[in-house]
Formats: C-alpha cells, sequence, structure tokens
C-alpha cells in the first residue's frame, strides 16, 4: 500500500523550519555569550586577585625577612596584613592565610588554625609554585578560587600566602545575565514568530486563493483572475495561470464554433445529397416543360403567348433555384489552379462591373495586394464575390456604394466586399450563414448565396466572415491561403 503523507501546508512547514533554525541560532548565541561573560567575570575576579596577593605578599615578606634579620619581632604584624586582606571590599575573601615552607599557619583569619601543619595537595602545590596560583575549590558549601603567591625573594622561600575569595557572586551575576539573554531571546523568538507567521501568511495565502480559483475551473466555468500585482513567483504563477484560463477560454470559443460548423456542414452535405438527387429529377422534365412550352408559343395565338411567357418565366426562375442546388452539393468538388493575384483580381473586377451595370449603385474595385500567387478554383470564387457585391447591392440600393478590394494581410489573400447599406441587425447574425436564410422578398432570394460561399471558402482551406461596415453597411472578407505566407 502506497504511503499516504498527510498534508502539511506550506506555511506551517515554513514556520516550523524557521522556528527551528531561530531557536537554534538563539540557543547557540545564549550559550557562547554566556560563556563569554563568564571567562571574562572569571578573568576579572583573578586579576583583582593576584594584585591584591602579590600587593600584600611584599609587605609580609618584609616582615618575616625582617624577623628573621632580628631587626623586629613579627609579633602582630602578619595578622595586620591578614585583616587587611580580609577587609578588602571588592573581593570579599573567605579566608587568607600565611603558611611558612612547611605547610604550618604562621597566620589565618581563624585564630582556630594558627600552628597548624596542611599537607593537602593543594598546599603542596601552592608551597612548590613560583608564582600566582589559582584554582577552583569548594569550601564551607561555596564555589570559591584559592589564590596563592609564592613568599620568596632572590632564591628565598619562607613559605606561601593563600587567598580563598568566593566566586558566589560572580555566579549570581552570570544568573542575573542568564536571565536577561533568556528573557532577550524569548522576546526576539516571539517577534521572529510573528514576522514569520506575516511572512507564511503572504507566501501561502495568494497560493491559496489561486488553489480556490482552480478548483472552480471547469468546461463551464473559467473563472477571471484580478491582476495580482505581485513582482515575485507567486505574480509570475498568477499571471500564467490567467493566460492558462485566457487559452482555455480562446478554445473553448473555437471549440464551440467548430462544433456549430460540424454541424452545418453536416446539414449542407445531407440537404446537398437530398437536393442533389431532386435537383437531376426536376431537371429533366423541366427541358421537356421548355419543349413543350415552345411548341405551343409557335402554334398558339397572342394570349395563349403571354400566358407561355408567364410560364416560362416561373420554370426558368424554377431552373435558376435548381441550378444553385446543384452548386451547392457540388461545392466541394473543385478544380484548382495557381493564379496570379494582379491578373486575376483584374478579371474578377472586370466580371464584377458587368454583374453590376444594371443595378444603378456605384461600384469601386481596389488592388492593394502585392502581386502573389494564389491557389483557386476561379469560377467558384468568381461566383462567391459575385455573390456577395449582389448582396451589397441589394443592400446599399441603387444610390448606394459597393466596394471590393484585395489586400495581403501575410498569411492569406484577402478580397472584401463592403457596402454602405443598412447592414444587418446582430440578431441575425447567427443565422447570416444559414442554408436558406433570407430576408428578401419570396422570389428575390433563395438563401442560399452565403451558404454556398462559406462552403466554397473552407473547400479552399480558407473562410469567409462577416463585420460591421466603420460607417453602417457590412463588410465580407474572404480569405484563402497565400501560395507562400510570410510576415
Ligand atoms: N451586404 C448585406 N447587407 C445586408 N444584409 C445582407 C448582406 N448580405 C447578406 N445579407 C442578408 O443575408 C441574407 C442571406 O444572404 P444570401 O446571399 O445567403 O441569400 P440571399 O441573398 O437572400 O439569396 P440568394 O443569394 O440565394 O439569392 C440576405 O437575405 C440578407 O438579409
Ligand atoms: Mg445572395
Amino acid at each position: 500500500m502506497p504511503l499516504v503523507l498527510p498534508f502539511i501546508s506550506l506555511r506551517v512547514r515554513f514556520m516550523v523550519v524557521a522556528v527551528l533554525l531561530t531557536a537554534s541560532f538563539t540557543s547557540l548565541w545564549e550559550i557562547w555569550s554566556w560563556n563569554r561573560e563568564r571567562d571574562l567575570l572569571h578573568e576579572r575576579l583573578l586579576q583583582k586577585g593576584e594584585i591584591l596577593v602579590s600587593a600584600m605578599a611584599i609587605p609580609i615578606i618584609n616582615a618575616l625577612l625582617y624577623e628573621e634579620l632580628g631587626i623586629i619581632s613579627e609579633g602582630g604584624l602578619l595578622d595586620n596584613f591578614i585583616a587587611d586582606i580580609m577587609a578588602n571590599q571588592q573581593l570579599n575573601p573567605l579566608y587568607a592565610m600565611v603558611l611558612d615552607g612547611e605547610g604550618r599557619v604562621l597566620a589565618h583569619n581563624r585564630f582556630s588554625e594558627y600552628g597548624k601543619i596542611y599537607s593537602d595537595p593543594l598546599t603542596r602545590s601552592a608551597l612548590a609554585s613560583a608564582g600566582f596560583l589559582d584554582r577552583v575549590l569548594t569550601f564551607e558549601d561555596q564555589r570559591a578560587c584559592d589564590l596563592a603567591v609564592p613568599l620568596a625573594i632572590a632564591g628565598k622561600r619562607w613559605g606561601c600566602l593563600r587567598v580563598g575569595v568566593s566566586m558566589e557572586p560572580l555566579y549570581r551575576e552570570l544568573a542575573l545575565l542568564a536571565g536577561q539573554i533568556i528573557l532577550f531571546a524569548g522576546i526576539f523568538s516571539l517577534g521572529a514568530l510573528c514576522v514569520f507567521y506575516l511572512v507564511g501568511r503572504g507566501l501561502s495565502g495568494p497560493l491559496t486563493t489561486l488553489a480556490r480559483r482552480m478548483e472552480q475551473v471547469n468546461e463551464n466555468a473559467l473563472p477571471e483572475l484580478p491582476p495580482s500585482g505581485r513582482r515575485d513567483e507567486i505574480g509570475l504563477l498568477q499571471t500564467s495561470f490567467s493566460r492558462m484560463l485566457e487559452r482555455l477560454r480562446r478554445s473553448e470559443v473555437e471549440r464551440e464554433a467548430s462544433v456549430q460548423r460540424m454541424l452545418e456542414n453536416e446539414r449542407l452535405t445531407t440537404v446537398g445529397k437530398i437536393v442533389s438527387g431532386v435537383a437531376h429529377e426536376v431537371n429533366n422534365p423541366l427541358a421537356g416543360i421548355q419543349g413543350a412550352l415552345y411548341h405551343i408559343e409557335q402554334k398558339g395565338g397572342a394570349p395563349v403567348q403571354r400566358y407561355v411567357r408567364l410560364v416560362e418565366q416561373s420554370v426558368e426562375r424554377i431552373g435558376r433555384i435548381v441550378g444553385q442546388l446543384l452548386d451547392l452539393s457540388r461545392a466541394g468538388a473543385m478544380e484548382m489552379e495557381t493564379v496570379h493575384s494582379r491578373e486575376f483580381f483584374q478579371d474578377l473586377a472586370l466580371f464584377a462591373k458587368m454583374a453590376m451595370k444594371d443595378r444603378g449603385c456605384r461600384f469601386e474595385a481596389k488592388d492593394l495586394c502585392p502581386p502573389t500567387g494564389v491557389r483557386l478554383d476561379r469560377d467558384k470564387i468568381h461566383q462567391v464575390v459575385l455573390n456577395l457585391i449582389l448582396n451589397g447591392a441589394d443592400a446599399a440600393g441603387a444610390a448606394g456604394r459597393v466596394e471590393l478590394q484585395a489586400h495581403d494581410d501575410g498569411r492569406w489573400y484577402c478580397l472584401t466586399v463592403a457596402d454602405n447599406g443598412p447592414g444587418i441587425p446582430p440578431e441575425l447574425l447567427d443565422r447570416l450563414f444559414e442554408t436558406f436564410f433570407t430576408t428578401k422578398e419570396p422570389g428575390k432570394g433563395s438563401g442560399m448565396g452565403l451558404a454556398i460561399s462559406r462552403t466554397i471558402a473552407e473547400a479552399h482551406g480558407g473562410s469567409l466572415e462577416f463585420r460591421p461596415g466603420g460607417e453602417g453597411g457590412a463588410v465580407f472578407t474572404l480569405k484563402l491561403p497565400l501560395e507562400s505566407a510570410h510576415d
């Protein structure tokens, strides 16, 4: 079974690591500071002690020397010196004693010790030492420091002076210091904890919000993310996520459009199949009717000829519609050739001008496309453009204007037909390219022009798009792939 680790938020991890690090560094710093302070205090105590015992050793040696020389009798001199030492305010000695070479007490702050001979290791090493000596010991349950100097001059030795100094004040000072250090470290750690908490929240908060927003993403809901304004990795993550949502949104729109197009194509294919069958069947009887009408017209009188002409007009309309239906069903069968854009446009403009001759409205053709090669089915593109300019002319009316223009947008060869008619109401836009959608009077339009045109454009690998004109009117753009796309 795979091991499932519990969810531990980044904020908690960050805080744990940060607190552990702070605690370790603070503890190390506390220990280091305390040890340093202890060494300093100890050193200061020793310095003071050395100054005291060294200073007091001189008169004691003098007293012992003079006594030995018989100049003075020692009397109470040594006791006075011991009393002076014991009265030292700075060191507050616990004991002070003068020992002779054998360790016999010559003077002591306690009279009961007079005459005793000390032979403990401490005394022996003090008697044997050549200079100042200090050792830590316990005296009457107190931590103390034993300071000793030899009483010697020019190779002659009388014994030693030993003074015991209590180390309790030093440790009391250290305990006070330790308290202060702990207090400071506590305040510092608490402050650091608050800072780490805020930093952790600042880091994890936006990530949690982002994760919640990501949770909301599904094919029906692509939430908008407000710009983060952060200039760091979290900001980058939010920007990337917003861009990803934008891409998803675009692809969703494209997907919906292509589903719609697929449905429409399917409908067109079905309609095309039915239509081409029906059209074939209708074409033959139509030809028969036309032949029969010719004969009736020849033989009948004037009233018959009038009726026959009416029937002929209707038959012609039926024939035109049947022809368009066949066009729709054959829209996919292409006869592609590579044409030179300039020559093709000249032909197209001429063809369009002729088609517009009887319409009365103004027609302009502009070729803004640099000479290039385009692969297309010449007749089918003529058919598309013809439908677009006739639609434009219908919409603009006799006093209107229709403009045909060619340009190159780097990837596509674009043919644009623009008019200054009333344009297309937004509510009709969804149905514009539907088969049989027309707003024209019955008999004027079959509603197949744009459906056939779009099918032809897509069969070329291009597209037919509509956009409203700048000053009203409609603009249709037929895009065909350029032979060599460029920037
Ligand atoms: N330039 C335009 N300005 C305004 N409306 C337009 C324009 N072009 C097309 N339309 C609208 O789109 C409808 C469909 O056009 P489409 O060319 O498919 O069919 P039609 O022109 O009505 O008939 P057909 O082209 O089959 O004779 C038109 O009836 C018209 O309402
Ligand atoms: Mg039309």
